[in-house]
């Protein structure tokens, strides 16, 4: 995506070799900062830290993580130790477990001098194939917006409503939920896009605003509670989702909020879809509100909040009386049967074992 007219990624490997730049997330909307990763710790703390964050994109920094591991320690103990602790940096998003397999099965046979640059080769090729999986999504999810659009009689506005961010700044570009939006926009489906604030750390007020708005895509940033008194007076035509783990059985784990949004969009017949890749299916699991394991975050992120003061500083200041604990539960699951259907990079499927089983045959146990 372009930024003061300059393409970027939200990862990339520095030209210099054995350096990866990353879009420093934590400091958006008010920053534009890129930070350089040369080791496995500074890959764990951005990913720990939420420097970068979204399923897809921590994938690509774990995959790039076990390389920089490598290239210090390439021994079996060394791709071991590394592959734990990457692994350990955040739990529910299963991109970076697949991630990680992916990388460590494909240098685990090598000698060990030669699997740093095979993992740093493979880093590079999970992000290529990540940008192209998720504008296959776009072009899927293109259709859906316009076959809606077609049925509603071309009004001048089609509401679309997302939670969180799953945007390219979530993945290495375009982005899941997201990319569907932007061709949308360009190829003149007049979106407008209702972006859910996304407590605690505000995700769509900050990062699918930013976006959003630099893209020119029409926008408007409600608080979490908003989207079920829209859906009651007709002003959401269609939700759209990303998600960090879906099963087998297409239950779908996202962003905190989320499950609230497909019980509203049941409730009032709006149709409720996920976007996402092939790499975010957990095809281990049949059940996400039993086998999925919720992140819990810092309660700071809830009793605190940043913004710029009139004067440009950035401050932080504590909203919570002194003495009321907080928890900060940082993902919830929607059953399958909330979900109206799964956008993928192969085509649009019910949220079934069935539905992914089809599009999936060579995966699906
Ligand atoms: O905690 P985050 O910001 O990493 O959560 C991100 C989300 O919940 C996204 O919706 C999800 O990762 C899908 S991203 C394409």
């Amino acid at each position: 995506m372009k930024i003061d007219g300059r393409s970027y990624r939200t990862i990339w490997p520095a030209a210099d070799g054995w350096r990866v730049e990353i879009i420093d997330q934590t400091k958006l909307p008010h920053g534009f900062e890129t930070v350089v990763l040369e080791s496995e710790d500074q890959a764990a703390h951005a990913i720990r830290s939420m420097q970068v964050r979204g399923a897809p994109l921590i994938g690509a920094t774990g995959a790039y993580g076990l390389a920089l591991a490598l290239h210090a320690d390439p021994s079996d103990a060394g791709l071991a130790g590394a592959y734990d602790r990457l692994l350990a940096t955040r739990p529910t998003a299963v991109n970076l477990r697949w991630a990680l397999d992916d990388v460590r099965a494909r240098v685990a046979g090598l000698k060990p001098a030669e699997r740093a640059a095979a993992a740093y080769r493979r880093a590079a090729e999970i992000c290529d194939d990540d940008v192209a999986t998720c504008r296959a999504i776009g072009e899927h999810g293109l259709a859906v917006f316009r076959d809606i659009w077609e049925r509603r009689g071309r009004p001048d506005r089609l509401n679309v409503l997302t939670h969180c961010n799953a945007g390219w700044l979530a993945t290495v570009d375009w982005g899941t939920a997201l990319a569907p939006i932007y061709l949308a926009h360009d190829s003149g489906v007049p979106v407008h896009v209702w972006v859910d604030e996304t407590r605690p750390r505000n995700q769509g007020a900050s990062i699918t605003a930013f976006e959003l708005g630099r893209h020119g895509v029409p926008h408007t940033v409600i608080a979490d509670n908003v989207g079920g008194h829209l859906m009651q007076h007709g002003l959401v035509d269609v939700c759209i989702v990303g998600t960090d783990r879906t099963t087998a059985t297409g239950d779908v784990c996202n962003k905190i909020g989320t499950y609230l949004k497909a019980l509203a969009a049941h409730d009032n017949g709006v149709p409720f879809y996920v976007a996402l890749p092939y790499t975010t299916i957990d095809w281990t699991l049949t059940d996400g509100i039993r086998q999925i394991e919720i992140e819990q975050r810092d309660p700071r992120e809830l009793s605190h909040i940043t913004g710029r003061t009139a004067d440009g500083r950035l401050e932080t200041v504590g909203i919570l009386p002194e003495g009321s604990p907080a928890a900060n539960w940082a993902f919830d699951v929607t059953p399958a049967r909330y979900v109206t259907g799964l956008i993928t990079e192969r085509g649009v499927c019910p949220a079934s074992r069935e539905g992914l089983a089809g599009l999936y045959p060579d995966r699906a146990a």
